[in-house]
């Protein structure tokens, strides 16, 4: 086998392999290298996202959310459910189950399209003549190279301070998707996104949840409107979130953790939990890439510097994913991936950072693309808002599940839509349309004249549409 390739990607998570598999689609000699192992030590590609990310928390949150609505949501339906029980063995090991498939779907993609797949650690080794060669680290160690190299080296959880993840009382995502027996006590420290999917898991399976966040305000960069619904729901389901606190020690004893903290108002805590979720954001992986080596350069935070073309400071270097600038979001990664393979080839690749979507998998889910109200009154856009209840929505009334609304944001004069924020069921799906609108510019007035099937949950965005024009019909 040669060891000549157009294109080497380092990483093979969303934004390397999905890299791969287009370099390869459009003609490229193309290899894809990942470290990831699994239990037995084979390769496990598809990085943090199918590993200990998107897809595993997916799977805990719809088996969660499945024992929730056996518990207490199916009695209203007229479904009397007698010795209901708890296979946390099974649900983790479905999870995992459902991980492997994911791997497995990536090795045969690389197959399919002929990328070249090494398990083992890539590093520059150097650049030479326009070539960049790239030490494999695996069962063997073998150089290859490249004309172009893809970084998409990822993400790593950010620790506090004297509290390291030892997996077992002090959890990164990757213990929190692994627990074994329900916690009667969990901690979380962070209320963002990993935080509150994590505490919904296990609070739905039975776990006194307690999550402490230093910011004062309840996910400070979603819609203000949209976020204090969300937290009241969250509350009422018993997700105890406390805000403007200061974490002080954290002691792991042999069974539990201490964490020392005061409130909001200054007091002093000390609260005793059997495990504790430390989830207060990721800092950008480049250890063992000896970046240093070849001169690639990194910003002041440690992420791979790269230009709105994800060009790094090397020639024909890129980067791309949860290791440089943006969101760290596996579909930014795969944007990313996609628009530098076809820039390789000449093609314009483009990613368009103003219609991103963010979905965070509570129940209710929350979603937004676009500009918040607070973010356009920060920047003086005239703006008019329409909203809409799933309470008026006869589809949620079927479901069993009203909570929340969808909130359109328009130009006050074009009638753009410049934002739609959703916190209510299947929020990760309904987004979409309005992702689509957003990229071909569409208007408020567009949305609320295209027919929507009934009953659906996507007439609430059709009728929160047509309330930026205050025409709802049905509320
Ligand atoms: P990664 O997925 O981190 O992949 C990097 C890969 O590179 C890894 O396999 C790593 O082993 C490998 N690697 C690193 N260095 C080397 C090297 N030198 N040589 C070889 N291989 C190397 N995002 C969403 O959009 N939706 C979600 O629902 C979502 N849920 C999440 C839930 C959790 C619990 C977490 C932690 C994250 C979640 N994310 C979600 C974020 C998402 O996982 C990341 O944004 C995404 O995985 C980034 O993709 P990436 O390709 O940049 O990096
Ligand atoms: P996050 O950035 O979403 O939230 C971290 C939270 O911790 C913030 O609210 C922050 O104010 C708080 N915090 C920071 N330091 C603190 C401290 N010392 N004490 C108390 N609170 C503190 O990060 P998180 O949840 O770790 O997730 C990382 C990233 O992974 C997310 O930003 C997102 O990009 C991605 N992700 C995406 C998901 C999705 O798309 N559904 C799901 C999970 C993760």
């Amino acid at each position: 086998m040669s060891k000549e390739f157009d294109v080497v990607v380092i990483g093979g998570g969303p934004g390397g392999y999905i890299a791969a598999i287009r370099a390869a689609q459009l003609g490229f000699k193309t290899a894809c290298i990942d470290e990831w192992k699994n239990d037995k030590g084979g390769p496990a590609p598809g990085g943090t996202c199918t590993n200990v990310g998107c897809i595993p928390s997916k799977a805990l949150l719809q088996s969660s959310e499945h024992y929730e609505h056996a518990s207490h949501g199916f009695a209203e339906h007229g479904i009397e459910v007698k010795g209901l029980n708890l296979n946390l063995k099974q649900m983790i090991a479905r999870k995992d189950n459902v991980v492997k498939q994911n791997n497995d779907g990536i090795l045969y993609l690389f197959k399919k399209n002929k990328v070249t797949f090494f398990h083992g650690r890539g590093s520059f080794e150097k650049a030479e003549g326009g070539v960049y060669s790239v030490k494999v680290a695996g069962a063997a160690e073998e150089t290859i190279t490249g004309k172009h190299v893809v970084i998409a080296t990822g993400s790593n959880p950010r620790a506090l301070p004297g509290a390291p993840f030892d997996e077992k009382l002090i959890l990164s995502n990757t213990g929190a998707l692994a627990i074994d027996a329900v916690p009667k006590k969990l901690g979380v420290i962070g209320a963002g996104v990993i935080g509150l999917e994590m505490g919904s898991v296990w609070r739905r399976v039975g776990a006194e949840v307690t999550v402490l966040e230093a910011m004062p305000t309840f996910l400070g960069a979603v819609d203000e409107q949209i976020a204090k619904e969300a937290q009241k729901l969250l509350a009422k389901q018993g997700l105890e979130v406390n805000l403007g606190v200061k974490i002080g020690a954290i002691t792991a004893g042999k069974k539990d953790v201490t964490v020392e903290y005061a409130d909001a108002a200054g007091k002093e805590h000390k609260a005793v939990f059997d495990k504790l979720i430390i989830s207060i954001g990721r800092v950008p992986n480049t250890t063992g890439l000896n970046a240093e080596g070849v001169g690639l350069k990194l910003d002041e935070r440690g992420f791979i510097a790269v230009d709105g073309d994800c060009k790094t400071s090397l020639p024909n270097v890129w980067a791309v994913g949860d290791v440089v600038r943006g969101p760290m979001l596996a579909h930014k990664a795969e944007e990313e991936g996609v628009a530098v393979a076809e820039r390789i080839a000449g093609q314009h690749g483009h990613v368009n950072f103003n219609t991103i979507p963010w979905v965070i998998y509570t129940s209710p889910e929350i979603a937004w693309v676009g500009k918040t109200e607070q973010q356009l009154k920060a920047e003086g856009v005239a703006y008019k808002a329409g909203t809409f209840p799933f309470l008026a929505n006869g589809r949620a009334r079927a479901l069993g599940d009203t909570s929340g609304m969808v909130k359109f944001l328009a130009d006050a004069k074009t009638d753009e839509i410049l934002g739609v924020h959703i916190v209510g069921p299947m929020a990760s799906e309904l987004i979409a349309e309005a992702v689509v609108a957003m990229e071909f510019r569409a208007s408020a007035e567009d949305i609320a004249r295209i027919c929507h099937a009934h009953p659906s949950l996507s007439e609430a965005t059709k009728e929160a549409a047509l309330a930026v024009d205050k025409r709802s019909l049905n509320f």
